[in-house]
């Protein structure tokens, strides 16, 4: 058993609720690899901003779970060495899938995990949910549940359309589960191509897709049944336009990728959202930026030549998200 606390790690119940008090949100970032963890803490050392490093099923199977856990120890050790006295650093299981998944995770220095039963019947969800929390809480390990299911493919869970978070459910599942933040469905989907073009509608001066809202009304009723509890979006990427063109112009092949506008981010960091997940850009930043690098150096094959702009392509896009989309810079001084 590794306890987190070992680790210099933090939960995120503090986090949390100081930014619902704040209307802030804290950035949960998934990493795979060495670069986008570089970027990801460069980042947050650089902006003091709480972060929450998040590993998802396919992340512990690519890079190994016992290497992810020492880089995530790691990560605290280069924070403060970058000059962050007091990192907030959280180490989040994105998606688990099982009992078993988030148990191991517990046990083995996560600070946070997620049980994502929001493809199981509604009883289900709870049994499964209350399970996980029970556990954890013995080791002040938090716990993010999900309810609704986001349109695209969850991890394994895939759903042909998006069925919205019912905010009459909500007060009973946070209840009877006692999970400490809850993932909700309003709109978000995960991946590079979160609407069809037939969903969205086209900017007459450049030509690019302008996709729907997001069912603010659904948070704001879900947030008046639950006063000042946690709330988080998963898919949440905006999908950065120069980085889909920067993929295509240099061999790419992205047609109509397209994400949530970063204004309805900021608009939902404001509220009782505190938790906004991001993968996809990140990967976009990195593909674009080792394409265009390759496309312009052909006689390069040493990978840090080109890795080095690829990460510093990602800890730009991570600092832009922290300070001008989630608002959460200087939150962790
Ligand atoms: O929500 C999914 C995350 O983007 C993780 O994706 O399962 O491909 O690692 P992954
Ligand atoms: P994106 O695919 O929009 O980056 O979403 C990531 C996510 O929700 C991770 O759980
Ligand atoms: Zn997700």
């Amino acid at each position: 058993m590794v306890s987190y606390k070992e680790l210099g790690l933090v939960n995120t119940r503090e986090m949390f609720a100081k930014a619902v008090d704040g209307g802030y949100a804290i950035p949960a970032f998934n990493f795979n690899n060495m670069e986008q963890l570089q970027a990801i803490i460069q980042a947050a050392a650089e902006t003091k901003s709480p972060v929450i490093l998040q590993v998802s099923k396919g992340a512990r199977n690519y890079a190994n779970a016992t290497l992810l856990r020492y880089m995530a120890e790691g990560a605290v050790a280069y924070a403060k060495e970058l000059g962050w006295a007091n990192p907030q650093i959280c180490l989040h299981l994105d998606h688990g899938d099982s009992f078993e998944t988030c148990k191991s995770c517990v046990d083995t220095g996560f600070s946070s995990v997620m049980i994502d039963a929001s493809s199981l019947p509604y009883e289900e969800n709870i049994a499964l949910t209350k399970k996980v929390v029970e556990y954890a809480h013995q080791y002040d390990v938090t716990v993010e549940a999900e309810l609704g299911v986001l349109a695209g493919v969850e991890d394994e869970v895939s759903a042909a359309e998006s069925h919205y978070t019912k905010p009459e459910e909500v007060i009973d599942f946070a209840t009877r589960t006692g999970c400490d933040s809850l993932a909700i469905s309003i709109g978000t989907s995960h991946g590079a191509y979160k609407f069809t073009p037939e969903q969205c509608t086209r900017d007459p001066k450049t030509g690019r897709l302008v996709p729907p809202p997001l069912a603010f009304d659904v948070l704001h009723e879900i947030e008046k049944k639950l006063p000042g509890f946690p709330i988080v979006l998963h898919g949440s990427s905006s999908v950065p336009q120069e980085y889909v063109d920067m993929c295509n112009q240099y061999g790419g092949d992205l047609p109509n990728a397209v994400g949530i506008p970063e204004e309805q981010l900021r608009e939902a960091s404001k509220s009782a959202v505190c938790k906004i997940n991001i993968d996809s850009d990140s990967r976009l930043a990195m593909t674009g930026a080792i394409r265009k690098y390759l496309a312009e150096h052909p006689s390069h094959f040493d990978p840090r030549q080109y890795l080095k702009p690829a990460r510093e392509e990602m800890k730009k896009m991570y600092i832009h998200k922290i300070v001008n989309v989630l608002g959460s810079d200087g939150k962790a001084e």
